[in-house]
């Protein structure tokens, strides 16, 4: 099935399970490399980052910790972009190497922030791996170390991106039909 259709919106399949694989394996060999004998904390962005999260950590071969947070956001009326926290960061990450897993990397609002608070807390070296990168789109200039795909400025959903709520279950990423 290559066109799907989520609430009122049609979406064609962009990139397959076995492209994003591939992806993935790229990614995990080079923080296999890099971060070897560093003990990295990952760090898993809920809710979009758990396929990615998962994929990626049984490729990571080196000794690791990993947990789950979530980003608690202003609702509504902040312009800002700013977080108000991390929600389930319970690990003492002073001195350590964390490495913030995120599914997109648009703006780069949430990741600099997220970034932010983790230097706050004390982190040694904050790195950050994401599934998708959105260049055309990105604001900040904090690198962005582990790129999986990089992709235009479309709206995807699937393999745990939504689009208001569906479509985070799909084993393909789909882009918005024009
Ligand atoms: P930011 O602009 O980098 O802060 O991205 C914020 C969030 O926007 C991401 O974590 C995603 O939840 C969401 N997002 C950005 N682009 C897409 C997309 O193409 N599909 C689904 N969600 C997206
Ligand atoms: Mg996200």
């Amino acid at each position: 099935m290559n066109s799907i259709k989520i609430h009122d919106l049609t979406f064609e399949i962009k990139i397959t399970s076995t492209e994003i694989q591939q992806a993935v394996s790229e990614v995990a060999t080079k923080i296999n490399t890099d971060l070897k004998g560093k003990k990295p904390l990952f760090l898993a962005v809920l809710n979009g980052s758990f396929m990615f999260a998962s994929d990626l950590l049984k490729k990571v071969t080196i000794d690791c910790e990993i947990s789950f947070v979530k980003v608690a956001s202003y609702e509504g009326t902040s312009s800002t972009g700013e977080i108000k926290g991390l929600i389930g960061m319970n690990e003492d990450i002073k001195g350590r190497t964390v490495v913030i897993v995120e599914d997109i990397v648009d703006t780069g609002n949430t990741v600099e922030n997220v970034w932010n608070e983790l230097k706050t807390k004390g982190a040694a070296d904050v790195k950050i791996a994401t599934l998708l990168f959105k260049p055309l789109a990105y604001t900040k200039t904090l690198p962005i170390d582990y790129i999986a795909i990089k992709v235009p400025n479309d709206f995807l959903v699937g393999y745990g991106l939504d689009y208001n709520g569906l479509g985070r279950n799909l084993a393909d990423i789909y882009v918005k039909s024009n």
